[in-house]
């Protein structure tokens, strides 16, 4: 599961949001670059992987009115969501094992800087597809598996010994996700964060996509 991540996190916490300043984590900028012109109204949003809450921050600033549900394993993280969005309900929890025990349904399902860290990105890709209502939308970024000799070019990587980054050709996430009734709407690949060493800039992919009223009963790989 996810506890190896959820303590490398909760270690993390308490000097995060100082060190993802700036160009040093410029996923949420790019997540909000692809939402806003898009004019969605969501009524509510299920943030999985929401760390501190700057995911939650850009989510608020888009969609005042929407009721927000942040849900990380890393208790350490959380802790410090509700200060940025007051109001947020939290759960400390696993995305899958959050997903799969709710029968609620959302408008928008988000997950940025998570899915890599997923033990199996599609299956939280097909739970959370299944919890979107018809018309509702899911916005994501991955660490896509990239040609070269990058660390981005192993299907598997491991952080400070224990945490597994996992990732994926674009086009077998696309595939997997058109199986699960979802419709791809806009994406982009862009640089979420700066490597130190040798292995250059950290590219993801940041998609979102609108479940499709059509495929309401796909039921997916
Ligand atoms: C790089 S942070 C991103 C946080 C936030 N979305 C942001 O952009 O600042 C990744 C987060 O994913 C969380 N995470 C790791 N494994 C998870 C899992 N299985 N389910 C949900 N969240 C997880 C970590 O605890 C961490 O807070």
């Amino acid at each position: 599961m996810s506890s190896s991540w959820a303590r490398l996190f909760d270690a993390l916490a308490p000097t995060y949001d100082e060190t993802t300043g700036g160009a040093e984590w410029a996923a949420n900028e790019h997540l909000a670059e692809l939402l806003a012109p898009l004019g969605l109204e969501p009524s509510s949003v299920l943030d999985l992987g929401a760390g501190t809450g700057q995911t939650a921050l850009v989510l608020h600033g888009l969609y005042p009115r929407a009721g927000l549900t942040l849900v990380d394993p890393s208790p350490g993280m959380v802790a410090l969501a509700p200060d940025k969005v007051p109001g947020a309900a939290v759960v400390v929890a696993d995305a899958a094992t959050f997903v799969r025990g709710t029968d609620r349904s959302w408008d928008l399902v988000t997950a940025i800087g998570f899915l890599e860290l997923a033990p199996d990105l599609f299956e939280v890709l097909r739970l959370a597809s299944s919890r979107l209502r018809p018309g509702g939308h899911l916005a994501v970024s991955h660490e896509p598996l990239l040609p070269g000799s990058s660390v981005q070019a192993l299907p598997v990587s491991v952080v400070s010994g224990t945490g597994e980054v996992r990732r994926h050709p674009s086009a077998e996430v696309e595939r997997r996700a058109a199986s699960y009734g979802l419709e791809r709407v806009v994406s982009r690949q862009a640089v979420a964060f700066p490597r130190s060493g040798d292995d250059g800039d950290a590219v993801y992919e940041y998609v979102v996509w609108r479940r499709s009223p059509a495929q309401d009963s796909a039921g997916g790989e």
